[in-house]
Order: C-alpha cells, then structure tokens, then sequence
C-alpha cells in the first residue's frame, strides 16, 4: 500500500471514532438533560446552554435500534437466539438468558407459585437467567424480558432491549395447559374483542371452539372469530348471539380433548366515561322559590348511566327529589340516548346556597360536573 494511502486511511479512521464518541457524548448529556428536567441544576443549565449554542437542530426524534438480548441455552452448550416459538418435551429444562445489568423478566403466572424449586432467575452482572426444570404441560408460555436503565433511585424501562420467546411443553398426555378453573365467566365486551385463551401445549394440535348448548362447532371464519395458538380465539366483534357456554376441543394423532368452559357474558359496553351537562334552572333564586338542577348525558344507546348528587344541603339532611329518565333521541343521523337526573329543591333555604355536583358513570368511568346556585336572602319589606 502507499505511505498516502495508509495516512489517508488512518486519518478517516481516527475522524470515525472521534464521531462516534461524539454521538456518545452527546446522547449521555441528553439522558442528563431528561433524567434531571424536574430538578433546576447546574446541569440542566449546561445542557441548554449548549443546545442553543449548537448547530441548528434538526427535529427528527431518535428511535433507538431494537436489540434482541434473549438466548436460549441449546443441548451443545451453546446460547444462541431462540426462535419465535420453541418446543420442548416435558421434563426438558429450559435456560434462557437476557444481557445487560437489570433485567426484569415475564413469564407464565403458574410459575409464579412454584415453590418446588423447579423454576429460577439469578441475576449476574451482564444477564439474568432464567431456568425451568423438569417443566410440565403448565410452564407453556410467552416468556419475555427486558433491560431496565437504572439510577440510583429508580429504574426505566428500555424500550429497545427486549427478549421475547413462546415455549411449548409438548404432553402426550394434556393437549390444553391446565387452568385454574373448570368454569370461567369472560364478559363478551361490545367495546374490545374477547379472548379465549385455550392454551395448547404442542403447536400441532387441532383446536376447534364448540357451544355447549345447542352442541355445535362455531364456525371459525378469521375475521369475526380468529385463532392463534399462542392467544387462543379471539372473538373480534361482540355480538349477543356469542353468549352462552362454549369451550375448546384439540386433538392431536388420536387423542382428544376438551378444555375448560367459558361462560361468555355478553356486555354492552360504552366506548368512553359519558359527557354529561349541568344546568340550573336558575343561578339565582330567592329563599322560598323551588328551583331544580339537571344533569344530562347524550351518549350510546343502550348504556346505562348512573347518577349521584353531591349538594350543599345534604349534610343537613335536607330531603332529596331526584327524577330520572332515558330517551332516544335521533340526532345528527344517529339515534343517540338521553339520560337526565333532575334534582328538585322545594322552597330554597339558606342552606341550599352553594355547589351542586352531578356524578354520571358508566362503566367506563365517571365524569363530574357542577353548577352554582345562589339562594339570595329575603330583603326585609322596609328595603324595598
Ligand atoms: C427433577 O426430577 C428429578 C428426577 O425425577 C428429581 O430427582 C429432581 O429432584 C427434580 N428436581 C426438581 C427441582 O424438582
Ligand atoms: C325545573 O324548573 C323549571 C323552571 O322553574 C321548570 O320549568 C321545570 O319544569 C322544572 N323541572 C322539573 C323536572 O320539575
């Protein structure tokens, strides 16, 4: 090679490096800058000092490159990247390991209660590892873990470190992981798809979904119901006709079985906390005049809508009239619900001066909204 050449080269090299520690500098100086914003310190100020004083920002936010820290110890003794999913035979044991200096680890709950000392995580300085021996039917699962960015006092999770696998232990015996209950209730909710976890211990197996009553199979067309072997079914749209009691049936070379039953409940469910309105029928009134309070919500129909009044008289046991009603209401080429609670007060006193707070929930959480109403005093006769 030519002695220009080499300098050359030596030169671009030298100018990569210090390029990238830059960038390293600079990402530690954001992390600072992010980490400290609540606290005024001289730290922060240097940051920004900084910021103004570089080259003009381009706006362009920084997605961190997703890294794969998950291995799986195979039988050579080798750790190497584990697959989307693995399978295993029951009884094989199970190593997997995460890299870095905090990780937190998810795994599938049944282990959680394993005290035979079958299931472990130790934690080292550069991974944590994860080992389940003499694994069973019921250690089927998404295990997954991620790197924590710790500092002294807590601890973030990153985003772009995480390890992810689903691992079957194949029984010859137990076609379905085993659940807690013979009999499980799952709301069939209008406002999300419902799932119906039938968990499979070998992949291969053949699932299908049967109601109980009248005995059939439900048809499943990929749309409307979809199956996955690591979810189970998902039913995508709630209808009322998915009610009732169904249940999963696999078989595999010869062997079949049924899984636990599931009482699906079919909820209509509203797709936020109603908006509801308060008005008085006046802000003012004098002692003695009857005035009513109306809280109304325009929502779904179909959802009910519960109310509850907070007001300044309550306390004082003053009687409460509330009158509640729903109606159907076409609006905007919709029909929509109207649900009101009126709150009456007979002859106003002193006592009812104040704020009234109208509640309205439904199950998707509540709204508060309030309103005041002066009671303004008798002017005495000679004022007048
Ligand atoms: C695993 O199984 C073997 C053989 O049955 C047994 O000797 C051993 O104690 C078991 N280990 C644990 C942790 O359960
Ligand atoms: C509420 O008060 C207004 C004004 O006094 C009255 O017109 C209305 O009928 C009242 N509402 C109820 C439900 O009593």
């Amino acid at each position: 090679m030519k002695p220009g050449l080499v300098f050359l080269l030596v030169c671009l090299s030298v100018f990569l490096l210090e390029f990238v520690e830059c960038q390293k500098d600079e990402k530690v100086t954001k992390n600072v800058a992010k980490n400290k914003r609540q606290n005024v310190g001289k730290k922060v100020k240097a940051a920004t000092t900084k910021k103004t004083k570089g080259k003009p920002k381009v706006k362009k936010v920084k997605v961190p490159a997703k890294i794969f820290i998950m291995t799986q110890l195979l039988e050579e003794g080798r750790f190497q990247k584990p697959s989307d999913t693995v399978v295993l035979s029951i009884g094989e044991r199970l190593v997997l390991r995460c890299k870095g200096k905090h990780i937190s680890w998810a795994y599938p709950s049944y282990l959680d209660e394993e005290d035979g000392g079958r299931f472990s995580i130790t934690h080292r300085k550069r991974h944590s590892q994860l080992v389940v021996v003499n694994s069973t039917g019921a250690d089927t699962g998404e295990y997954s873990c991620w790197a924590l960015d710790c500092d002294t006092e807590t601890c973030r999770k990153e985003d772009s470190k995480t390890g992810s696998t689903y691992v079957f232990f194949t029984d010859p015996r137990e076609l379905f992981v085993p659940a807690n209950d013979y009999y499980e209730a799952v709301q069939l909710r209008t406002d999300r798809p419902t799932r119906l976890p039938c968990q499979v211990t070998n992949p291969l197996a053949k699932v299908s979904l049967h109601r109980e009553f009248p005995p059939e199979v439900i048809p499943v067309d990929g749309k409307l119901i979809t199956f996955d072997v690591k979810k189970g079914f998902i039913i995508h749209k709630a209808l009322p006709l998915f009610a009732g009691t169904v249940y999963c049936v696999a078989s595999y070379q010869g062997l079949m079985q049924s899984s636990t039953k599931y009482l699906l409940i079919f909820t209509n469910y509203p797709s936020a906390p109603p908006s509801a309105k308060i008005t008085a029928s006046s802000s003012s009134v004098p002692v003695g005049a009857n005035f009513n309070v109306t809280c109304k919500v325009l929502g779904e129909i179909d959802i009910e809508v519960d109310f509850t009044w907070e007001f300044p008289g309550e306390q004082l046991g003053r009687p409460t009239y509330t009158r509640e009603s729903q109606e159907s209401v076409y609006m905007d080429g919709q029909i929509r619900q109207l649900s009101q609670s009126v709150l009456l007060v007979d002859e106003g006193r002193p006592v009812d001066d104040g704020l009234y707070k109208c509640v309205a929930q439904n199950l998707q959480g509540k709204t508060t909204v309030s309103t005041h109403v002066n009671v303004l005093p008798h002017t005495s006769p000679g004022q007048t």
